[in-house]
């Protein structure tokens, strides 16, 4: 594993004069940011040894490389999800090579159901903090101690002093935020009624099929994580008749309630101290 993470960072090194401190991983319909990024380099997943190639629909597989405001960027357009068939080391490579890269930190963008009742779709939540239901852990396995400790802390999986940032960006934008704890889940069902509400009950306000691993990862490494879930359904609430969730209607409440995420993010990595 060290070796592939070596060879994809010269990799890298080698196609990228300038390498970023800041990495984005951009979710399922949340690919708009890119537009805002003054792109200088930009690399096929499919040219970069050792990458998997997304597959999903809504994700196109691409390493960007560019200005966003006045921080140096290299964003993530398109991830890899467990539900694809990857392994957990596959899904979290990327943030592997990150870490190789010298990225201090990491901005983690996706798609969620809500399941607190004070949400609605189109909401976004910053996320305080997750549950991890995915039934194998990124770091099972040999511990490679460059990488990390055996044990990580997990005591402030999502920075405080990025979720500050970010509220103030909000408030200064006029933009409505929630937050609330996320609930990552292998998928590729969307919840039963009785998985939302049990999954409520356990301490979530939005589930979705990404980021925890990731989010675990970059802990492990040391790197500073914010993540935001947009949410594109309410698929449990108690008490009421549930209703059908599609990816289709994922994607374009997505794509809906993407302006306010871009216009959070774009503001908060601006305003950061990197
Ligand atoms: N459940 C799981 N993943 C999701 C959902 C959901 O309701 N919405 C978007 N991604």
């Amino acid at each position: 594993m060290l070796d592939k993470i070596k060879e994809t960072a010269n990799f890298i090194h080698s196609k990228i004069t300038d390498i970023p401190k800041t990495a984005i991983i951009l979710g399922t319909g949340l690919g708009e940011l890119v537009n805002h990024i003054d792109i200088t380099d930009s690399i096929d997943y499919k040219d970069i040894p050792n990458f998997p190639v997304s597959t999903v629909e809504g994700h196109c597989g691409k390493l960007i490389f560019g200005n966003l405001g006045n921080k140096r960027v290299m964003a993530m357009q398109g991830r890899f999800h467990f539900y694809e068939g990857y392994s957990m080391q596959q899904v979290t490579f990327p943030v592997r090579v990150m870490k190789a890269l010298g990225i201090t930190t990491l901005f983690v963008s996706n798609a969620a159901g809500g399941m607190n009742p004070d949400f609605k779709i189109g909401d976004i939540m910053i996320i305080t903090d997750h549950i991890n239901l995915f039934p194998e852990h990124p770091l099972r396995g040999k511990n490679y101690d460059e990488l990390g400790p055996r044990f990580p802390d997990m005591s402030e999986p999502y920075s405080h002093r990025l979720i500050n940032d970010a509220l103030k960006v909000a408030e200064e934008k006029g933009i409505n935020v929630k937050q609330g704890v996320y609930i990552g889940t292998q998928g590729p069902t969307f919840e039963t009624p009785a998985e939302y509400r049990y999954f409520h009950r356990i301490g979530g306000d939005a589930v979705g099929m990404s980021t925890v691993p990731e989010v675990i990862v970059a802990n492990h490494s040391g790197i500073e994580v914010f993540a935001i879930s947009v949410i594109t359904d309410m698929g449990g609430l108690e008490g009421v008749e549930p209703e059908k969730v599609s990816h289709e209607e994922v994607q374009k409440a997505a794509a809906a309630a993407q302006p306010k995420m871009t216009e959070i993010m774009k503001g908060l990595i601006n305003e950061f101290k990197e």
